[in-house]
């Protein structure tokens, strides 16, 4: 590390430390101008981590994978679920084992509460699933759209590119010998969706997919393309985490028919569903 860069993690780590008093979660940006990139970040007390959402290369030609993160560790019980290397859920009777991975796959690697409530309400409400043809966005580490598979939906769960391999692995470790109809594809909101492919799903879901403003108007054109009628249904599990994470919704109810259909109060996650306006 040259002083310079040191000098910007000093900066970057003595701001962070000034502010975790005062405010339970912000956005913001850390500039390293000598290395030409900022780095945006999101940070949530109930979370108990600091997660870099995106990375932007500004004029080096220095690589900034979109996946680096940086952790501020500050409240270590809520940590544990994300540095644990694995986690199990039992889900509508079925198991589920996910090994987690924060270092390597950032927020694409461990699984957020969000996921779980999805999953756990396909559990309590089969019959939306059993069946189903499914496309998971942004799925991560893939639980919900597991779960949904285990209760008979046939099932694609897509990611960014980098995010592909730990998907895939995690889906064929716990589908293993089972009949469960689940595949893991790439698709990545910032591209163009080709609505021939993706436009044929009952239903769209989501789990905690709503966090970094910057992508909002991607995913507003990507659910656009793969949900252009209202005989695709959207569900979304998310943790309004910020004021701004609303601003999707609004975005969102130009659209669709936007309705609150759940909440879980323990862990403060809503589920909302989107049809679109016909
Ligand atoms: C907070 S994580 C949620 C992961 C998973 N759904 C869960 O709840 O455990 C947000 C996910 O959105 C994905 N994501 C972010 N930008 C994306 C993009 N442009 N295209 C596709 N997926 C994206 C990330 O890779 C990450 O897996």
């Amino acid at each position: 590390m040259t002083v310079e860069e040191v000098k910007c993690l000093k900066l970057f780590v003595f701001w962070i430390l000034t502010i975790l008093d005062t405010s339970s979660c912000l956005e913001g940006s850390y500039s390293c101008p000598r290395e030409g990139y900022t780095r945006t970040f999101m940070f949530s007390k109930r979370d108990g981590i600091s997660q870099s959402g995106q990375s932007e290369r500004t004029k080096t030609s220095m690589e900034i994978d979109s996946t680096a993160l940086a952790v501020v560790l500050y409240q270590e019980e809520k940590l544990l679920p994300h540095e644990k290397k694995s986690r199990n859920f039992n889900i509508g009777g079925h198991k589920f084992s996910i090994e987690q991975d924060w270092h390597i796959g950032g927020v694409a690697a461990v699984v957020w509460d969000a996921a779980l409530v999805l999953g756990e309400y396909f559990a309590s409400n089969p019959h939306l699933i059993d069946g189903k043809q499914i496309l998971e966005l942004g799925a991560g580490t893939g639980l919900a759209g597991m779960v949904a598979s285990s209760l008979g939906a046939d099932v694609i769960v897509t990611e960014r590119e980098e995010a592909l391999t730990f998907l895939e692995n995690a889906i064929s470790s716990n589908k293993a010998d089972k009949h469960w109809k689940i595949k893991a594809e790439v698709l990545d909101w910032t591209h163009d969706t080709d609505p021939l492919k993706w436009s044929h799903f009952d239903l769209v879901i989501g789990a905690d997919i709503v966090y970094i403003e910057s992508t909002f108007s991607h995913l507003l054109k990507t659910i656009k393309s793969v949900a252009p009628s209202s005989k695709t249904k959207i569900l979304l599990s998310c943790r309004i985490r910020y004021e701004r994470d609303l601003k999707f919704l609004k975005m969102l109810k130009k659209f669709y028919n936007v309705e609150e259909i759940f909440y879980n109060a323990k862990l403060d996650i809503k589920i909302f569903s989107a049809v679109f306006k016909s």
